[in-house]
């Protein structure tokens, strides 16, 4: 398995992994994303177009035998600016935990997304993926990270067990508008420590 940067040429790959745990049916067993990729295919291609451009951390992970590459799973993340231009209200519609650090929001990367296929889950993709994102940041010198989850109208159970096991912090909570629903998301931080030479 290699996980490597994303480029424009992975867009259906990147689309498969998408559309198959994000449907209009959400499946509690393996987590889900928000969308219904399968609403609009092209527009959700593009928006991943887009989003390579925009985000300086976007990878997939690629399995290769000597006559296919599939790719099999791809996290990305927006830097603040671009994420708070995406979400203007996030800062406003969180409550955080009234010990938070808040100069932990001063410069920060969102995970926007990660998935895996069904096929591959529970096999480490998910834990590669989020161990090179955090190699990079910490690069670029970023030094803190947050990611949400969705815990209602239903709980997306493998994606908060995800983020325990890797020792995320629980930072805040908030009630999102989604395709006129009401969701809770929990929002968890993680600092990621930088080497001191
Ligand atoms: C969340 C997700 C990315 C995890 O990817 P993965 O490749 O299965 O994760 P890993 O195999 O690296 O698992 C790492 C740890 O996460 C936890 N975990 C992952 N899936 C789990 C599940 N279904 N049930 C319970 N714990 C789970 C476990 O602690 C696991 O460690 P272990 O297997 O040693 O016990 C994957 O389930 C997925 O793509 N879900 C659909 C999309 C989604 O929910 N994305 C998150 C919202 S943006």
């Amino acid at each position: 398995m290699k996980i490597r940067k994303a480029e424009q040429k992975d867009i259906e790959g990147i689309y498969r992994v998408a559309s198959s745990t994000g449907k209009k049916l959400k499946n509690l067993q393996h987590g889900f994303l928000m969308d219904n990729y399968e609403s609009d295919p092209e527009g959700f291609k593009n928006k991943f177009k887009r989003d390579i451009k925009l985000s300086d951390f976007f990878y997939v992970a690629e399995y290769s035998d000597n006559r296919t590459h599939v790719i099999v799973g791809f996290i990305f993340g927006l830097a603040k600016d671009n994420w708070l231009k995406r979400t203007p209200n996030w800062l406003e519609d969180c409550s955080f935990r009234p010990n938070f650090n808040m100069d932990n929001l001063n410069d920060y990367v969102m995970l926007e997304k990660i998935a895996v296929l069904d096929k591959y889950n529970r096999q480490g993709v998910g834990s590669m993926l989020s161990k090179r994102f955090f190699k990079d940041l910490k690069r670029n010198g970023i030094h803190d990270m947050f990611e949400e989850v969705i815990i209602a109208p239903a709980p997306n159970i493998p994606s908060l067990m995800f983020k325990k096991k890797r020792n995320l912090k629980l930072a805040a909570t908030r009630f999102e508008e989604h395709n006129s629903k009401i969701l809770t998301t929990l929002i968890y931080h993680k600092k990621i420590e930088l080497d001191h030479f």
